[in-house]
């Protein structure tokens, strides 16, 4: 089923209180907790690993939402589960050879796979990976360049989704980047409904009312 999944990015939390800011986060309504992992190589910027994962998973029972923003996702497989990840997002430019590999060994760890791409990368890129006989269970589409939360949404991957929703009726399909309340309504529509927010969220002065801003726009 395509139920709202609302993620706040906990990369635009205060890091050196990330146990209060995740549990903050799912008091007010968040769904999952979308933790941005980087390598400083496949993106230009370094944050958080499976040791951050693993301390935060002893303060927390949320959904851990993890975006693997990384040259060899096939290396994190094992040290995220064992840290308490729960979704694994890799990106398809990074696994073209091994995205079957990479399938298997993230749900033999009892984490659930997902594939995200980059706005310069084509959607037919990811149909092999939602069709396969083990598929991926959740496509993000990204709309912005990865790497930074704060900046702009770009309207024109809307494209993407609605070819997926179209073509993928009850997938789940996440976007991420500049999503809040002046871009949901674009996001929503064309079919996301897991909705990552960082800024729009952590920056507000109620972050509440923006979870539940977002949550209802995918509900309608
Ligand atoms: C960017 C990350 C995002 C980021 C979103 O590389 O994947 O999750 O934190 O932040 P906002 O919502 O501020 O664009
Ligand atoms: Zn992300």
């Amino acid at each position: 089923g395509v139920t709202p999944k609302i993620a706040p990015s906990m990369l635009s939390s205060d890091f050196a209180n990330l146990a209060s800011e995740a549990q903050r986060m799912l008091h007010f309504g968040a769904d999952w907790l979308h933790m941005d992992i980087m390598d400083g190589h496949f993106v230009p910027n370094l944050t958080i690993g499976a040791p951050v994962i693993e301390s935060l998973r002893k303060h927390t029972k949320g959904y851990l939402d993890c975006h693997l923003m990384v040259t060899n996702p096939l290396d994190y497989v094992e040290p995220l589960a064992k840290a308490g990840a729960s979704g694994f997002t890799f990106h398809v430019e990074t696994s073209k050879d091994n995205w079957e590999e990479l399938i298997q060994r993230i749900k033999s760890h009892g984490m659930t796979p997902g594939v995200a791409l980059k706005p310069g990368t084509p959607i037919e890129e990811v149909y092999p990976l939602v069709e396969a006989g083990n598929p991926v269970e959740m496509v993000l589409v990204m709309t912005v360049e990865p790497g930074f939360g704060g900046q702009k949404f770009m309207p024109e991957m809307m494209d993407k989704v609605r070819i997926l929703r179209k073509k993928y009726p009850s997938l789940d399909i996440e976007v991420d980047g500049g999503l809040g309340p002046s871009t949901i309504d674009v996001a929503a529509s064309a079919g996301a409904n897991c909705i990552v927010a960082g800024s729009s969220v952590f920056g507000a002065p109620e972050p509440v009312q923006v979870i539940s801003l977002l949550r209802n726009s995918v509900e309608k």
